[in-house]
């Protein structure tokens, strides 16, 4: 069973960005302790700051792998183009927000990718990595 996590732009601060929303852990060091508790899933992981690769990644993997949890962060309420790449590859993508967006700023609580995920996991920190990977290995 492989799996890809794709964190967007600012998420490779996590652990030192904004902590009272995104909490105080890095993602590598949540990375590892997933990779411990699902010892039998191929988790993969990738992180970018720039539009167009997270494109290439989700193309790259989007017809081999068994699911992606992506965490498109501010490209979320801006992207067609990333609506389009989800739309356009076969493997399910589960979107993924640490934070309740639906809490915060009016902008965020419109998602282009939406519509196009298998679904969506909101408001329940790093966690909802996890809860993503149970929704696709089910
Ligand atoms: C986020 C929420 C987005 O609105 C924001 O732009 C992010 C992170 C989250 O995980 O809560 O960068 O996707």
């Amino acid at each position: 069973m492989n799996i890809q996590i794709i964190n967007g732009p600012n998420l490779n601060l996590l652990g030192t960005r904004e902590k009272s929303i995104y909490g105080d852990a890095s993602f590598e060091t949540y990375l590892a302790s997933l990779k411990e508790r699902f010892p039998d899933v191929n988790i993969s992981y990738y992180q970018s700051n720039v539009e167009g690769e997270i494109i290439n990644k989700l193309h790259e993997v989007g017809f081999s792998f068994d699911g992606i949890v992506l965490n498109a962060a501010g490209y979320t309420h801006t992207s067609v183009a990333l609506a389009d790449a989800i739309a356009a590859i076969n493997t399910p993508v589960v979107e993924v927000h640490i934070s309740n967006v639906h809490k915060r700023e009016a902008f965020r609580h419109h998602s282009y990718i939406s519509a196009n995920c298998k679904g969506i996991i909101v408001g329940f920190g790093l966690d909802g990595y996890r809860l993503g990977i149970e929704s696709l290995i089910g």
